[in-house]
């Protein structure tokens, strides 16, 4: 029985001398939204694979980072594994229309850099708009995943990590009783409270 759908991220478009931080921050969001993996098309950007696989291995989970693929190779083998492409555009359909037709399917989410070939907009299933106007890959991206995984991939576990926020710390952050000060100051404590697993 199928329990998760598969959700990779296929990053078009990206310049390693203008968008390494950019296409990062991609795969962070991807990572930590549920994604299981992101796929830089065409070109290879070892610092972008290498933050990726650092954080993977400090914070646990199985998230992959291919790169070099030709995304219209990603796109065709993604469908023809029975997947679906949904390509983020400000030009696409409202997303609340389009995710509950989509909701448990594995799908291909193709975000573009600064422009993304005309082509994608046939070759996708679906053109979706998170919103009509400009933002960002990793805003779309963000709300996308949240829609499509129903706000669940918040709780998702990352088994495997080094690295954790202590349980007595994540309640004393969220605490809505905590006053103004404490959480501040809890806040300011937050990056001394992140232990290596088993301290
Ligand atoms: C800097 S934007 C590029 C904007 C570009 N002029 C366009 O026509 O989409 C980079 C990527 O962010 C995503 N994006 C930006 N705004 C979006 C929106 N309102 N809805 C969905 N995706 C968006 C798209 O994937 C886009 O390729």
């Amino acid at each position: 029985m199928k329990i998760m759908p598969k959700v990779v991220v296929l990053r078009l478009g990206h310049r390693p001398q203008h968008d390494r931080r950019l296409s990062t921050h991609v795969g962070l969001t991807a990572r930590a939204l549920g994604a299981d993996g992101l796929i830089l098309a065409d070109v290879g950007d070892k610092r972008v694979e290498e933050t990726l696989h650092k954080v993977v291995r400090n914070w646990g989970g199985d998230f992959f980072v291919h790169t070099r693929v030709p995304w219209r190779r990603a796109v065709k083998e993604w469908r023809s594994n029975g997947g679906i492409v949904v390509h983020l555009t400000m030009h696409g359909d409202p997303v609340d229309g389009i995710v509950p037709k989509i909701r448990g399917k594995d799908v291909l989410v193709v975000v573009g850099a600064e422009k993304v070939p005309r082509e994608i907009y046939g070759l996708a299933d679906f053109n979706v708009a998170i919103g009509n106007q400009p933002h960002s890959e990793v805003s779309a991206l963000a709300i996308f995943l949240d829609r499509f995984f129903g706000g669940s991939e918040l709780k998702k576990k990352f088994p495997g990590a080094k690295l954790a926020i202590p349980q007595r710390c994540q309640r004393l952050n969220c605490s809505p009783q905590a006053d103004h000060h404490h959480r501040a100051k809890r806040f300011r404590a937050a990056p001394r409270n992140i232990r290596q697993k088993g301290e």
